[in-house]
């Protein structure tokens, strides 16, 4: 059988929008053959910002447009692909391809973490589908896992890390010998990081593709404001070298867990694991998301969490499920809640093991007026660590180290509030997790 071609309006030029291009050029073929003929794509318009810029890959000049109702308006495209970032035009994109009734493939895990409840209604009203794969760890067919291959689970956890640049800024950091604002700039070359790497390193990216897979897993919307997010602009060298010390290393975990009373725990905070776990050997770009569900059991799913071609992998799987959409083959329909009762469970609630590094005046009896406080509370102390600066060893300044046992987290803000007012305290104490995975 062999179907009409069908038009892209390719939203977006940049790295994935690119790899998308480049990845159609060369495996068209191989998908209309995959596919015994039935999908058979082309790009007809493309958006973006600014025409004159050279690209990675290259698209007719008459094709190309900076008004993107265009690309949604052109009667020769049948699919749209929002690859712009951010949550404005990319809204009013994909709301209008909606509406038009023009299936959606996106990679923008913003914009459906922080606007899905709408576009997600909207897809169901119009009988439109959203894809949207490469909005988590990239390369990894971890959306259609939970969406499709789980799909008879019970999904009680999904753990993992699912942020390419911020693993690759802690891998260089660790032994690269990198300072954070190098390896972050490597990361940004390499295609890696959001247009604005902020989302990266502070957290909400992963937070974002957390949420998704939470809503998925769980069948209820996720109010982003809820969910407790740290990213690692606090890792400093010396977390670093003392999760190295101690047996562990430090990532960026994002933990989704089903409580047995329903509730759900979604954050995203740097976490110690110990080197032995087999997330600890996930590097550099490279995302990995360990899925447990009731029958299943444990699975993992491993590869490269961005980049222009594990991206566009992604996004051309989608737009071929897309194009049999418009064929008249079932497709999914973007998130379909199911629970009107879900509920997440409050960060204080959750309860692990604690690494806390406390910028303290150095004087005597120092580490005793902050163990009293931890005691008092019933925080259990496991390891205390005073390190000297080697460049000064005389200095009034100084990191000082708690290793704590597992308490809630609740409790161990409300005594952080406690010790950060003790004179000897020159800063906010910074927090990770030691998880048991
Ligand atoms: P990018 O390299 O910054 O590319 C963005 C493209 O969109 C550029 O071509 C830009 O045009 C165009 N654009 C942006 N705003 C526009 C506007 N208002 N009007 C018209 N054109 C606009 O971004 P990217 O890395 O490809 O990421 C695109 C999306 O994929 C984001 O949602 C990102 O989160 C997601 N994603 C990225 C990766 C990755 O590894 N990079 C992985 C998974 C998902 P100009 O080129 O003219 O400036
Ligand atoms: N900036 C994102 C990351 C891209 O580094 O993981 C993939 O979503």
């Amino acid at each position: 059988m062999n179907a009409p071609t069908l038009g892209l309006g390719l939203a977006g030029l940049g790295t994935v929008g690119s790899g998308v291009v480049l990845m159609l050029e060369r495996n068209a073929e191989l998908i209309a053959d995959r596919t015994g003929g039935a999908v058979r794509l082309e790009v007809a318009r493309v958006l973006v910002r600014d025409p004159s810029k050279p690209r990675a890959a290259a698209v007719d000049d008459a094709k190309v447009t900076t008004d993107w109702r265009q690309v949604v308006d052109d009667p020769a495209v049948h699919i749209v692909v929002e690859l712009i970032g951010g949550t404005d035009t990319a809204f009013d994109i994909v709301a209008a391809a909606l509406k038009a009734g023009k299936p959606v493939v996106t990679g923008n895990k913003a914009l459906l973490a922080e606007r899905g409840t709408e576009l997600f209604a909207l897809s169901r009203e119009h009988g439109t589908p959203i894809h949207f794969e490469a909005a988590v760890a990239g390369g990894i067919p971890i959306i259609k896992t939970v969406q499709e291959s789980f799909i008879g689970n019970r999904i009680h956890s999904m753990s993992g890390i699912i942020n390419g640049t911020s693993n690759y800024i802690l891998e260089r950091m660790t032994t690269g010998g990198l300072e954070f604002a190098e390896a972050l700039s490597e990361a940004q070359q390499l295609g890696y990081a959001e247009a604005d790497p902020a989302l990266d390193v502070n957290g909400w990216d992963a937070a974002h593709k957390a949420i998704l897979l939470a809503t998925l897993a769980y069948g209820f919307a996720i109010d982003p404001e809820k969910v407790h997010v740290a990213g690692i602009e606090q890792v400093r060298p010396i977390d670093i070298e003392f999760a190295t010390r101690l047996g562990y290393v430090v990532k960026l975990l994002a933990v989704v867990r089903e409580h047995p009373d329903g509730s759900v725990e979604c954050r995203v905070q740097p976490s110690f694991i110990a080197k032995s776990h087999i997330l600890a050997s996930v590097n550099g770009v490279f995302n990995a998301v360990a899925v447990h569900g009731d029958s299943a059991g444990e699975s993992l799913f491993y590869g490269r969490g961005a980049g222009q071609d594990p991206t566009a992998s992604s996004v051309v799987a989608d737009l071929v499920e897309a194009a049999r959409s418009v064929e008249g083959e079932a497709g999914h329909r973007g998130f379909l809640p199911y629970r009107d009762d879900g509920k997440l469970l409050p960060v204080e609630e959750t309860s692990t093991a604690y690494y806390v590094r406390f910028d303290v005046t150095d004087r005597p009896g120092v580490i005793a007026e902050v163990a009293k406080r931890l005691a008092d509370a019933g925080i259990g102390i496991s390891g205390t660590h005073s390190p000297v600066n080697p460049e000064s060893p005389d200095a009034d300044f100084v990191d000082m180290v708690f290793q704590l046992h597992s308490c809630r987290f609740g409790l161990l803000q409300d005594t952080l509030d406690q010790i950060e007012k003790l004179d000897c305290i020159n800063s906010s104490p910074v927090v990770f997790r030691i998880e048991k995975l």
